[in-house]
């Protein structure tokens, strides 16, 4: 089949769904490409580089939309290319199914079909070719960057020779793809971050980036991600009053705040107020993520940045994975050859639109001149869900001591057993070998039993400590071993070499296994 990429035409857009690298793994797949000329310029990608990655280059997007079989872009068709699409045509694209219903509708009736990446479900299997997540991921990162352009100090806390400096305060509300980007780039930052989520489950998540995830004092049942495909679904007004309560309180304090707060398919819940802008210091940011679907602070004008009669900017930019077209490209061109592979089970440039196949069918939304949105609920759980552990049973006080009292009697007779079982071994040994073998075979037997005890004991944290003991025991034995090497018994040499080997496997080991661990703590 023949994959075509034209040239985007949404004014500002600077994305492209193919790239050379993403060309070259589709035609692995046995397919062609073929791109609009200057498609890529504006994300970094000559024409120049796609015709040396074998992909033809046409002059108009007219040539492009009839030479291709599947055309795979980035925003919505505007009317022009909705005309361009025809029967039996594949378009892969963001394509918001609510809101372009109509298109959604004429391109069913032409009998064309019709992937909207922001569909495919948010299950594991389907993570690689999740474009509302590569591209979340970038546009929280980005908001970061973003508000420190626009916010007059540090990150980072610093004491110098000239003052010292606090360390800048991010509050990063919706700790989703986007939030948790932000929260690990505002970190690495070296600001203070502290986020929050309707989700208690990505706490955890949270806190092990670095962030503290601001708690609610307020007793609600817990959002079950899993039930809603990974996203959060609306809260109580009591807990929303809690919220706005807790954001009050915060809001003098923070510095910057970036809102990612949403619920698919609906506005963007007004979390961030007038009155916390108002509260909230000069020279002071708000980057809201959720301006395009109305704004998580109902001051943000979509698209632009202003600043308030306090001094506070507000960021309401709706284009930042376009602000990274290189990176946004490289990866949404990615998701799209992944999506790709798996429409072309084969690899042999057939495509085969099995409505079967769950990320496929939730993605698809026409096809065979029928409208296929919405789609059924996935068969598999979303990630995000936690599994649920039952309680342990609370036991009474008289059973406790039972119990204990059984668990001592079982190690008793356990032990008493191998006690019987080890002495006769012994006593056996002893009526058969000379005395001097039994005297090193009683070490020997203690040794090994002292250091098993040793090691079983230690816990998964302390290994590299013990290993380091281990390293250091080596050397008594090799140097034992060198001293015992030049031994006229031929047997005694012999021990000798294999200790030295053995500890030399130790020792030469530890500087390889100390080699790697610092290598994983440097930065590339
Ligand atoms: P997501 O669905 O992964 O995350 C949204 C998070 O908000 C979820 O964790 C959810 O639990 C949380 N949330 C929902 N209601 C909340 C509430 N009342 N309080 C606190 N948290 C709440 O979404 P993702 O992919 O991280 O995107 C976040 C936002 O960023 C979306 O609005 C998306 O449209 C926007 N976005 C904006 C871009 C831009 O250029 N401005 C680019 C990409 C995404």
């Amino acid at each position: 089949m023949k994959i075509g990429t034209p040239k985007e035409i949404f004014e500002g857009e600077r994305r492209v769904a193919m790239t050379p690298e993403s060309a070259a793994a589709l035609q692995k797949l046995g397919h062609e490409c073929v791109v609009e000329t200057g498609a890529g310029a504006e994300a970094g990608f000559a024409d120049g580089d796609y015709k040396a990655a074998g992909v033809e280059v046409v002059k108009t997007a007219a040539a492009l939309w009839k030479a291709a079989d599947v055309v795979a872009k980035v925003r919505v068709p505007d009317a022009t290319e909705m005309k361009r699409l025809r029967e039996d045509q594949t378009l892969i694209s963001f394509f918001s199914p609510v809101a372009d219903e109509d298109k959604m509708q004429a391109a069913a009736k032409k009998g064309a079909t019709v992937i909207a990446m922001e569909m495919i479900p948010r299950i594991s299997r389907a993570q690689k070719m999740d474009a509302l997540s590569s591209m979340a991921n970038i546009a929280g990162y980005r908001a970061v960057i973003e508000a420190g352009n626009n916010f007059g100090r540090f990150f980072t806390g610093q004491i110098t020779a000239a003052g010292k400096v606090p360390p800048a305060k991010v509050l990063v509300v919706g700790a989703g793809v986007a939030g948790l980007a932000a929260i690990g780039t505002s970190t690495s930052l070296g600001a203070i971050t502290y986020a929050f989520d309707v989700r208690p489950e990505v706490a955890e998540q949270v806190e092990s980036m670095g962030a503290e995830f601001v708690y609610l004092d307020f007793e609600e049942e817990q959002q079950d991600g899993a039930s809603s495909g990974g996203y959060a679904s609306v809260s109580s007004p009591e807990f929303r009053e809690a919220q706005l309560a807790k954001f009050r309180e915060l809001a003098p304090e923070m510095d910057i705040v970036i809102t990612t707060a949403l619920i698919p398919n609906r506005e963007a819940p007004e979390l961030w107020t007038e009155d916390m802008v108002k509260a909230m210091k000069p020279g002071s940011v708000i980057v809201d993520l959720a301006a395009e679907k109305g704004g998580n602070c109902k001051l943000t004008v979509a698209d632009e940045k202003i600043v308030t009669d306090n001094g506070v900017t507000i960021i309401g930019y709706t284009d930042f994975p376009s602000r990274m077209a290189t990176q946004s490209s490289s990866l949404y061109a990615t998701n799209i050859r992944h999506l790709m592979a798996d429409l072309t089970p084969e690899k042999d440039g057939v495509i085969n639109h099995d409505m079967e196949d769950d990320v496929i069918r939730g993605a698809t939304i026409a096809h065979a001149q029928e409208v296929t949105f919405p789609p059924p609920p996935p068969k598999v759980a979303a990630i995000a869900a936690a599994p649920k552990k039952d309680a342990p049973k609370e036991l009474t006080a008289e059973e406790k001591k039972a119990k204990e009292l059984a668990d001592f009697k079982a190690q008793t007779k356990q032990q008493v057993t191998l006690l019987a079982i080890g002495g006769a071994l012994v006593l056996l040994a002893g009526l058969y070998t000379p005395a001097s073998f039994m005297q090193h075979f009683i070490v020997f037997v203690l040794s090994v039993f002292i250091g098993f005890q040793v090691i079983w004991g230690v816990a998964h944290s302390l290994h590299t400590p013990l290993m380091a003991v281990t390293n250091a025991i080596s050397s008594i034995v090799i140097l034992g071993a060198l001293i015992q090497i030049g031994s006229s018994s031929g047997v005694i040499t012999f021990l000798s070499i294999f200790a030295v080997f053995m500890a030399a496997i130790n020792i030469f080991g530890g500087f390889l296994v100390t080699r790697r661990m610092l290598a994983m703590f440097q930065k590339s």
